[in-house]
């Protein structure tokens, strides 16, 4: 479904994505596994149009997509939850679900988001409140949750479990699950190794900016480096 041929991105002089080639399979769930400052958010922004690669290919089904703007990647199928979730705080939780609607047309978006209400009741509970008052377990909630209103065919999730409690991982990545059960595939960057390789088929390792391993998670689970350096066993 996506494939990502020899990506280079730069910041100025910083080269932070050397060289990086990877694929997802449609179906499938997918992580980037990588310390704070390995390139995990680099290689998503530039997926979604943020930022331009200086060289590589990003195809989407055979079609190139590098040189798109954002809302034209948004519109073939592919959205975004940031990294810190990003809500706007003093808009509701209603109108922060409904901007990640705004490129569908009329009330195409209800039974989006009569899903995410099933997907996380709490936020049919909290509609109306200011997104700021939510909890941070809440407001990663309402992150994914917008990411679907666009009804994307690849959802990007930028960590997902930073700064929650364990339990409230563990809830939002069952529902990642269930959200690729429904159909979705993904691509997850994640810090948090374990929780990450136990849902994903897929993973890479990325260390600055280069991929240094790849394999099934089941692979990866077992190899002695990823066991010492990432899941601290
Ligand atoms: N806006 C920026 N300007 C300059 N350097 C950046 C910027 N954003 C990220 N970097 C650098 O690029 C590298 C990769 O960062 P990032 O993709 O955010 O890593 P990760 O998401 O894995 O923590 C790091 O060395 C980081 O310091
Ligand atoms: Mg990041």
């Amino acid at each position: 479904m996506l494939t990502v041929e020899n990506l280079h991105v730069y910041y100025g002089a910083i080269h932070a994505i050397q060289g990086i080639s990877f694929s997802v399979r449609q179906g499938e769930i997918v992580t980037l596994i990588g310390a704070n400052g390995a390139g995990k958010s680099t290689i998503l922004k530039t997926i979604s149009g943020l930022l331009q690669p200086r060289e590589g290919k990003i195809l989407l089904e055979g079609e190139e997509i590098s040189t798109l703007a954002p809302h034209q990647i948004v519109a073939r199928g592919i959205s975004q939850v940031p990294e810190g979730r990003r809500v706007f705080p003093e808009l509701s939780v209603l109108e922060n679900l409904e901007l990640g609607a705004y490129q569908r047309k009329g009330k195409e978006h209800l039974k989006e988001l009569e899903w995410v209400f099933e997907l996380f009741p709490r936020l049919e509970e909290r509609k109306n409140q200011p997104a700021g008052t939510l909890s941070g377990g809440e407001q990663q909630m309402l992150a994914i949750g917008r990411g679907l209103m666009a009804k994307p065919r690849l959802l990007l999730l930028d960590e997902p479990s930073m700064g929650l409690a364990p339990l409230l991982v563990k809830e939002i990545f069952a529902i990642i699950q269930e959200i690729n059960a429904a159909g979705t595939t993904i691509l997850l960057v994640e810090q948090n190794a374990h929780m990450a390789l136990s849902i994903a088929q897929t993973g890479y390792v990325l260390e600055t900016g280069e991929i240094v391993l790849s394999g099934s998670a089941a692979e990866l689970v077992r190899n002695e480096e990823v066991r010492k350096a990432y899941l601290g066993l």
